[in-house]
């Protein structure tokens, strides 16, 4: 079985740290992927970290994942309100999905409140700031040496 996870970042997630602080935190993206490579390492597993704000990117990433990744963390920011094109491409991956949002998407604007991304993610994390990362890093890690359980994967 692959030892890769994906954690795929969407846009305007490169900016956090300057991004509405008050919403997001200061800490950037680096500082998470840093904790996330911890974190994989802690527990011999392997990430490829990768941010983007073109949505084509992101597909083509989802589709390289289901070539070779375990399971994937993703953080689709906006387009997990518009993009059908995301979740169709989620609907290829057959490995867990953990949808990670910093903030609670459902305290924010209504638009927010609906995610296409949803339909097809195993779980979904909101609300925990950058700490989202590590709780869905660390529930991949349970899912792949089958501890805990399971059964609600997929
Ligand atoms: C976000 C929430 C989205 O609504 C927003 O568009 C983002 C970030 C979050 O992590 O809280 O860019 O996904």
């Amino acid at each position: 079985m692959s030892h890769l996870i994906y954690i795929l970042n969407g846009p305007n997630l490169n900016l956090l740290g300057q991004r509405e602080p008050e919403l997001y935190g200061t800490q950037t993206l680096k500082d998470i992927e840093e904790n996330c490579f911890e974190i994989a390492k802690a527990n011999k597993l392997q990430v490829k970290f990768l941010q983007s704000n073109a949505e084509h990117k992101l597909i083509d990433w989802i589709h390289g994942a289901r070539e070779e990744a375990f399971g994937l963390i993703i953080n689709p920011a906006a387009f997990s309100h518009t993009s059908i094109a995301i979740l169709d491409a989620l609907t290829l991956f057959e490995g867990p999905i953990i949808e990670v949002h910093i903030s609670n998407i459902h305290k924010r604007e209504p638009f927010r409140h609906q995610s296409y991304v949803s339909q097809k993610a195993t779980a979904v994390i909101a609300g925990f700031g950058i700490e989202g990362y590590n709780i869905a890093l660390n529930k991949m890690v349970q899912f792949f040496y089958q501890k805990g359980l399971v059964f609600y994967i997929n």
